[in-house]
């Protein structure tokens, strides 16, 4: 029987650093739930897909083929047998990926891929809904939070670091912009489960987090 961890919360509320961190503490497999809908915006972006054409998305929601690769290095994601990992974090992946992953269609088609990219195994997934429609029997629910400027300050560090051209106030008004979306969807919509655990990380380091999470999970095993 497979151990589910789920972590949902907002754009730069520290989910992917922290779910990285304990990953590789607990040994769990680590699943990026948002890496699948990135894909998908970026074989919108490759075909030239108006971001209207409804059809067209689901389409290429329904027909894509992504695989999620584990190893020592960080994981690595591939779309139709290429390696993304990189594309997938663009700036213009990010612009419109939030309108793609509230088509509903598109949101079953990946929850699929997502229930099966987890069949079997200990893992700790990452996302939006994990906790209220991926895995609603999850072992361990955690919803992570933080201001808004504390989440555009992290984002903002992290592109710098990736050398990922945005300003502060492009991120900040795009983060707001996708909390708005996120919350707002037909399905899966962001919101805290009945019995999530809520850690507001704002003034707390990534190791407090982490050993804090990894705590909660010691405790239900
Ligand atoms: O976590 P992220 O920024 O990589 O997620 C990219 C987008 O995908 C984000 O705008 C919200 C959406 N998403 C979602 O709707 N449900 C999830 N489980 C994960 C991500």
């Amino acid at each position: 029987m497979s151990f589910i961890v789920g972590i949902d919360g907002p754009a730069g509320s520290g989910k992917g650093t922290v779910t990285k961190k304990i990953s590789n503490v607990l040994g769990l497999i680590n699943i990026d739930t948002g890496s699948t809908y990135r894909c998908v915006a970026l074989e919108v972006l490759n075909q030239g897909v108006e971001i209207i054409d409804k059809e067209k998305i689901i389409e290429i929601a329904k027909n894509i083929k992504i695989d999620i690769e584990h190893n020592q290095e960080g994981d690595r994601v591939f779309l139709n047998g290429i390696d993304v990992s990189k594309e997938i974090r663009s700036k213009e992946v990010t612009q419109i990926v939030s309108p793609i992953s509230s088509i509903k269609e598109v949101r079953i088609a990946m929850v699929e891929l997502q229930r099966k990219l987890a069949d079997g195994k200990d893992i700790i997934m990452e996302g939006r809904d994990i906790c209220t429609y991926v895995f609603p029997n999850a072992d361990v629910k955690i919803y992570l939070d933080a201001s808004l400027e504390e989440r555009a300050t992290r984002r903002f560090k992290e592109c710098q670091e990736k050398g990922i051209p945005m300003t502060y106030d492009e991120i900040i008004e795009n983060i707001a912009k996708r909390d708005e979306n996120d919350k707002h969807k037909e399905i899966g919509s962001l919101m805290v489960a009945e019995d999530s655990i809520v850690v507001d990380t704002t003034n707390l380091s990534i190791d407090e987090v982490v050993n804090k999470i990894i705590e909660i999970i010691k405790e239900k095993k």
